[in-house]
């Protein structure tokens, strides 16, 4: 059993924080198909302070998907611990500190992975948030600013004197940014020879089923934060849980429950978002989605383009053809769909 703070977790596997991919949608997705857990989206702690009502819409949590973490970035610790102290009253179970996120933006205002540069201000954020919330409470830390600076284990240590209940380490640097593959091995210090006392999470180059169990085998950490392998992949989580209790996988998802599955996420887009919003997340999202189904590639440059639910939906009933038995319907996977 994996607990972080007083959290227990149902299993090791859980979904990663990612702007404009995490959301109540994919969570809820997530979570129905065997994640442990989830976090939002980054969500500017000024913003969620001010009022901001997209930034209110952000922090929202929909029911059967707990436990979910709301995930704050800021270099104020005032509008830090404020968020911290909300996040109970907004539903959610544990909070989570971002100091990791390499964007530009949100360095230059001393926030995300910035607070890395200097641990004493990474711990006193992380202690005014915990003075303001008995919710768990985790930090997101990358490896360091480049290969040369590496100070996890100095963030990580500063984080957990400071009240933290865990730390997630997604292995690259700040210089890495995403492209190139993570470094497991710094998992593997941080959770063995660290001796931190709370649960460490490992994120990173995780695009598999088989990669998550062996991150998790072969870093010895606690649970494993998915991040785009499981963008339009909620398939993943119950394969790895498979995988970890010595069982075979599961069979991968047919065309038919792709798209099923693809269709609910982009219902729930437009409940939320509206029409015009959720067509443009499905842009990126759909072709995720579709990597699972072969010869979909006319499929995939329709969703590049979808702009209405009744063209997103007729993509989603092609897609569900590919599947089915030429002999039975007579038609083959057809335009877009078929095989
Ligand atoms: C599009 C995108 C958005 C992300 N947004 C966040 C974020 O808001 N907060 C955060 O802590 N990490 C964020 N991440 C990092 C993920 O949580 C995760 O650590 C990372 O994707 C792991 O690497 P992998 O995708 O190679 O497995 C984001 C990643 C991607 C790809």
């Amino acid at each position: 059993m994996i607990r972080i703070g007083d959290l227990e977790l149902s299993g090791p596997f859980v979904l990663a924080s990612m702007s404009e991919i995490s959301t109540p949608p994919a969570r809820l997705l997530a979570r129905q198909h065997g994640s442990a857990m989830a976090w939002t989206p980054m969500i500017s702690a000024e913003l969620l302070q001010s009022g901001d009502a997209e930034t209110e819409k952000l922090a929202r949590v929909v029911p059967g998907e707990e436990p979910v973490g709301l995930q704050v970035v800021g270099a104020s610790e005032e509008d830090l611990s404020a968020s911290a102290g909300r996040a109970a009253g907004l539903g959610f179970q544990a909070v989570d500190l971002n100091a990791s996120c390499p964007v530009r933006r949100i360095r230059s205002k001393g926030a995300g992975s910035a607070l890395m540069k200097d641990p004493s201000r990474l711990g006193a954020c992380v202690g005014a948030m915990r003075a303001a919330t008995e919710l768990p409470l985790t930090v997101k830390l990358r490896l360091g600013e480049t290969r040369e600076s590496m100070n996890y284990a100095e963030c990580a240590s500063a984080a957990v004197d400071s009240g933290a209940d865990g730390v997630t380490l997604h292995a690259r640097t700040v210089d890495d940014s995403y492209l190139v593959g993570a470094h497991w091995e710094h998992v593997w210090r941080l959770a063995a020879e660290c001796d931190l006392g709370v649960p460490v999470g490992g994120s990173g180059s995780v695009w598999t089923a088989e990669d998550a169990v062996r991150l998790l085998a072969e870093s010895k950490c606690d649970y494993v934060a998915v991040g785009r392998g499981a963008t339009g992949n909620p398939w993943v989580f119950a394969e790895a849980e498979a995988l970890f209790a010595g069982r075979e996988k599961p069979e991968p998802p047919t065309p038919q429950e792709v798209a099923e599955t693809m269709r609910r996420h982009f219902e729930m887009l437009v409940d939320r978002e509206g029409e015009a919003t959720a067509c443009r997340l499905m842009r990126s999202l759909g072709p995720a989605y579709l990597e699972r189904v072969e010869g979909s590639e006319v499929a995939v440059a329709t969703m590049r383009g979808v702009e209405t639910a009744e063209a997103l939906d007729a993509i989603c009933s092609l897609v569900a053809l590919a599947g089915t038995d030429d002999e039975e319907t007579g038609k083959g996977g057809g335009e877009g769909g078929g095989h």
